[in-house]
């Protein structure tokens, strides 16, 4: 998978149909020279040219065609001949931030190593990766880099890091460690980023590049609703099908900044990396810093084959635990049944009425523990409320499983009210300035997990209610951005990184401790979307908003990178408690198939017509829930026009799919849409299954070349179709 061509110093990382491909120079600087479509290792030919460019300094006095200014680099940094943006800096006892970084040496082994501290993408037999790890150094500081670089054998994905290590004398700050940085040679393309807010999370946006840096990052302490930690640069004549894309994906929760640097000959440099706010990392001597992994996705034919490189990658190599590849329990939530408001009677109704239908776990959202009645406090306090639930937690439980599903309870592990025993204790656990004001947002505090101490505390309250009911599921959420960063620990400019090692730190104990029990990750809905979470947890709820209308492009977004699998997608009951919509509750049931379904909303509350589409939705789904957890998903059109979406998951063996429709708004004498499907087989049969249809045996050929014409006319009205290879 990894070629290193001697005679021209060049690395050639070799994927099923691209190649990624770094060189060293003649001075020793690390190139980046190719990435895209497959290319044989040996000679680049004229890949690199050099002029004399005017105000572009040279750092070898004899040579004026060479500046780093021009050069198309793998790791550059700052101060000195180059003025684009930095990929690692580092600030020496004298203030200044230069590394002159050159080639000192390089390792080819078979596999990829553990990323200290960090979640990451990973192998299960070392053939299934190699690993380059290129180490340069600047020789005046003794500071190295060492670069990794691990090609999949089996995926067009490169996953990239670096470390910083302090090999000189003297004590020495990171201030910047962006994971990747790759320089194109042509800057006519289009960036694609996912952006949007609460309710409204990853929206496709889409721009040309012009010149200057243009990007997208976060300050909030997580990932975020508003960007996720993911672009990708799409060639001008790319779409979901067809042309080259470039994908950049950060596993990483928190801070961090994805950009692309056009410089004045359109070179395109394009970043990915950890920064939080005023990043300042201290290094001692012999002390290094490592940076988050970036996941490099190369395709030659589209979008939606960058997508399904993720999705295959993402959801076998960077999830884990025993869920990892198990379809996933169809669960019913209480939060927008009953909010704060419920008791044990109540929540078991609840459960009794799904469990009818085939719902197979109870999940019990906010509330339960604590003085929490509303969202002013409580959090911090992980005691059961036996004023509200009788019993405990281990008498619920038991209930809900007497019934024959399983239970599972949410918490908000990170966070403290100020109104709670917790903070009456620990007033300073808190992240906060001391002589400041402490923001609240949601009425409550973020608790300092770059504090061991407070880590353990929230370690015990969480593992201690695990240990004592029969609990299969947990929901973690985290319901504010982080302000105020600041620790008694640690110095101000580690605090923001340190505190999600902690988070990754809590999540690695608690998932090997319980590794029974399904997580699943969340942030006022999809706040906190990203890989480094999806690494613990193999399930996220993907947003606060559960209309299936807005939820179209939340999903599609969301599945530019991130796999079905992962997103969690719930039918909710009419009006729509976000938008107070009206969809009927077949629709809402489609589009939640394209996640890890369930519902949140009380059954009983149901006409007898809509709980019997309930039913029918679970029957529907059953016979497709191993197909929608590990196919390949299909993006037909995303209906951003709000005229009419589709998408088509199809079995990895092309030996089954399901086809879905939705009608978003009805035009009037409308031509009817012409559905082209992907994926299949053209030498095989299908048998195509639709309600309200006959059956009919129709060629892979056929369905591809000229597809199905749906006749669906309602507003907010869906089809499906199932097909089996005959
Ligand atoms: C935000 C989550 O996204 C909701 O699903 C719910 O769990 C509430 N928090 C509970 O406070």
């Amino acid at each position: 998978m990894i070629v290193h061509h001697a005679a021209s110093t060049t690395f050639f990382l070799q994927g099923p149909q691209s190649s990624y491909v770094l060189g060293v120079d003649v001075h020793g600087r690390l190139l980046h020279l190719h990435w895209g479509a497959r290319v044989s290792p040996g000679s680049l030919g004229q890949v690199v040219r050099n002029l004399d460019r005017a105000f572009s300094p040279n750092p070898i006095q004899a040579d004026r065609t060479y500046s780093l200014d021009t050069q198309p680099q793998e790791c550059p940094t700052a101060g000195a001949t180059d003025f684009r943006a930095a990929a690692v800096v580092v600030e020496h006892p004298d203030g200044t931030g230069l590394l002159d970084l050159v080639y000192e040496r390089h390792a080819i082994t078979a596999g990829k190593p553990r990323l200290a501290d960090l979640p990451a993408t990973y192998v299960e037999d070392p053939a299934e990766a190699d690993t380059l790890t290129v180490t340069l150094i600047d020789r005046p500081s003794g500071v190295r880099v060492e670069l990794a670089y691990s090609q999949f054998r089996d995926h067009d994905a490169v996953a990239r890091s670096l470390r910083i290590i302090n090999a000189g004398d003297a004590v020495r700050h990171v201030t910047a460690a962006l994971s990747a940085s790759i320089d194109l040679p042509t800057a006519d393309h289009r960036l694609l980023t996912l952006s949007g807010a609460w309710a409204r999370e990853r929206q496709v946006e889409v721009a040309p590049l012009r010149p200057g840096v243009q990007g997208v990052g976060s300050r909030r302490g997580t990932s975020s609703h508003q960007q996720n930690p993911f672009i990708a640069l799409l060639a001008p004549d790319a779409g979901e099908e067809h042309g080259e894309v470039r994908g950049l994906s950060l596993v990483y929760s928190g801070c961090f900044n994805a950009q692309v640097e056009v410089d004045q000959f359109a070179m395109a440099r394009a970043q990915i990396g950890l920064q939080p706010p005023a990043l300042r990392w201290k290094l001692a001597p012999g002390e290094a810093f490592q940076a988050p992994e970036a996941v490099l996705v190369y395709s030659g034919t589209g979008l939606g084959a960058m997508s399904r490189t993720y999705h295959r990658l993402y959801r076998t190599r960077l999830a884990r635990g025993q869920f990892r590849d198990a379809p996933r329990p169809i669960l019913i939530n209480n939060w927008e049944a009953t909010y704060f408001d419920f008791t044990s009677d109540k929540l078991v109704a609840i459960a009794a009425k799904a469990h009818e239908i085939g719902v197979e776990l109870m999940v019990l959202d906010d509330g339960w523990f604590g003085a929490r009645d509303g969202d002013r406090a409580g959090l911090g306090d992980w005691v059961v409320n036996e004023a509200k639930l009788p019993g405990g937690l281990t008498a619920l439980a038991a209930r809900i499983e007497q019934l024959g599903m399983r239970f599972g309870l949410w918490f908000e592990p990170e966070m403290v009210n100020p109104d709670s025993d917790l903070y009456r204790a620990h007033p300073d656990w808190c992240l906060h300035v001391p002589g400041r004001v402490r923001s609240q947002a949601r009425n409550q505090l973020v608790l300092d997990l770059s504090r061991a101490e407070v880590r353990e505390y929230v370690y015990e309250a969480v593992a201690s209610v695990l240990r004592g009911a029969r609990i299969s599921y947990v929901k973690w959420d985290m319901n504010r951005h982080l302000t105020e960063v600041w620790s008694p620990a640690h110095p101000a400019g580690e605090v923001h990184h340190r505190f999600c090692l902690g988070v990754y730190e809590l999540l690695e104990r608690i998932t090997a401790e319980f590794p029974h029990v399904l997580f699943e990750s969340c942030s006022g809905g999809g706040g906190r979307f990203d890989p480094g979470l999806l690494h613990y947890m193999p399930q996220v709820w993907t947003s606060d908003n559960t209309d299936a209308i807005a939820r179209l492009a939340i999903q599609h977004g969301t599945s530019i990178v991130y796999p079905l699998s992962a997103m969690g997608a719930h039918v909710s009951a009419v009006p729509n408690h976000q938008n107070h919509r009206t969809t009927p509750l077949t629709t809402r049931g489609h589009v939640a198939f394209t996640g890890a379904f369930g519902f949140e909303l009380d059954l009983n509350q149901l006409s007898p017509a809509d709980l019997a589409a309930a039913r029918a939705l679970v029957v529907e789904y059953n016979q497709v829930r191993e197909l929608l957890a590990a196919g390949d998903l299909y993006r037909l059109r995303s209906g951003a026009d709000q005229t009419w979406a589709a998408w088509q998951v199809v079995a990895a063996d092309a030996g089954a799919a399901l086809v879905t429709f939705v009608r978003i708004l009805a035009g009037s004498n409308e031509a009817i849409p012409v559905l082209r499907l992907r994926g299949l087989d053209p030498a095989a049969l299908y048998r195509v299954t639709s309600a309200g249809e006959p059956d009919a045996d129709l060629g892979g050929d056929v369905l591809l070349a000229i597809g199905l014409r749906p006749l669906v006319r309602h507003d907010f009205t869906t089809k499906t179709w199932h097909l089996k290879r005959l």
